[in-house]
């Protein structure tokens, strides 16, 4: 998917700083691996993180960050990041996406960053989503946040002309999800569960080679819209809708100025107009490798790419360490 030739769009030159930005949140991260500290692990990506986006020329402002001003020391939303020279940009970020997966060692930790031109990616308040996505090349439309989960299997199913037990889902392992996780069985599809670090869950059904075809289940709003701007990028469809448990998340939605609060959300209503995506593995993951430390050095591997070309690079980094 791309914009057309008169809309404004990003500076190329970002696609690769957001590359090194990603970089730096995963090597502070990755200082942390298997601690057992995820707060701590957290912490050590978000400095780092905040770190090299003030190195970037650009007027930027976090639209998904760390929190609340109150609640978020750093990379809050609505702080202004970069020189403050440059162009206005939107910035989404997870600076540690999987902090859990950190501290126990586990895979497919990353550090991950969106970029838009101001005002294109959605303010998405820190509540749960409830969200389906799957690879591109399907009809539009073939999957459905509102029926059920049969339907989508079904349908899939036909437009890959393979029958239903051959259609695998990804499902992040939570109770809640017991439902879902019956209805895939039902069908006999495959269930590949993943215990956290649904934007890389979601970013799964893009690449053949993990062989997962759909993605389900509510996760955490802010991973719906990095996620949102991956699939903008290498193609895909994505519904996702917010989940309100309480007064004080309503009001989350509120002081974002959101007002519908059972809106249906599609791709280009997450993350529209020109996007960027980076993520930087962490941990040893699926797609992207962990990062590796050796004497003197430290090694690196992340994904960047732009909505505007569809160009995916992967890059893979040796940096001197004194
Ligand atoms: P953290 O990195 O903030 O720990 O989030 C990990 C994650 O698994 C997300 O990928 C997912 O969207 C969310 O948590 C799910 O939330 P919960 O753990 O409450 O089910």
């Amino acid at each position: 998917m791309s914009t057309s030739a008169d809309e404004p769009t990003l500076n190329r030159i970002l696609t690769m700083e957001l590359g090194r930005c990603t970089e730096a949140a995963a090597v502070a991260a990755s200082t942390m691996i298997g601690r057992g500290d995820k707060d701590g692990a957290d912490q050590a990506a978000v400095t780092a993180l905040r770190d090299a986006f003030n190195k970037l020329e650009m007027d930027g402002t976090v639209v998904i960050g760390e929190g609340e001003r109150d609640e978020a020391p750093m990379l809050y939303i609505g702080e202004k990041v970069g020189t403050g020279n440059g162009p206005k940009i939107d910035i989404a970020l997870d600076p540690l996406e999987g902090t859990t997966l950190t501290a126990k060692a586990m895979s497919n930790a990353l550090a991950v960053v969106a970029m838009a031109l101001d005002g294109t990616l959605l303010n998405a308040p820190d509540v749960y989503m409830d969200k389906i996505a799957c690879g591109p090349g399907y009809r539009e439309g073939v999957i459905d946040l509102d029926a059920p989960l049969e339907e989508n299997i079904s349908n899939l199913a036909k437009e890959k002309n393979v029958d239903p037990s051959e259609i695998t889902l990804c499902i992040l392992d939570r109770e809640r999800h017991q439902p879902l996780i019956d209805s895939a069985r039902k069908m006999n599809s495959r269930v590949f569960l993943i215990s956290d670090g649904d934007v890389a869950g979601v970013f799964h059904t893009t690449e053949p080679s993990t062989g997962i075809d759909l993605y389900v289940g509510t996760g955490g709003a802010p991973e719906g819209v990095l996620a949102a701007a991956a699939l903008r990028c290498v193609g895909g469809q994505m519904q996702g809708r917010l989940v309100f448990r309480n007064d004080d998340e309503r009001g989350r939605a509120d002081r974002l100025g959101i007002t519908d609060l059972k809106r249906r959300y599609y791709l280009n209503d997450l993350a529209s107009g020109d996007v960027m995506f980076a993520a930087t593995g962490v941990t040893d993951g699926t797609m992207l490798d962990g990062v590796k430390w050796e004497r003197g050095f430290v090694n690196t591997h992340t994904v960047v790419m732009r909505s505007k070309t569809g160009t995916v690079r992967y890059i893979r980094a040796r940096t001197r360490r004194s």
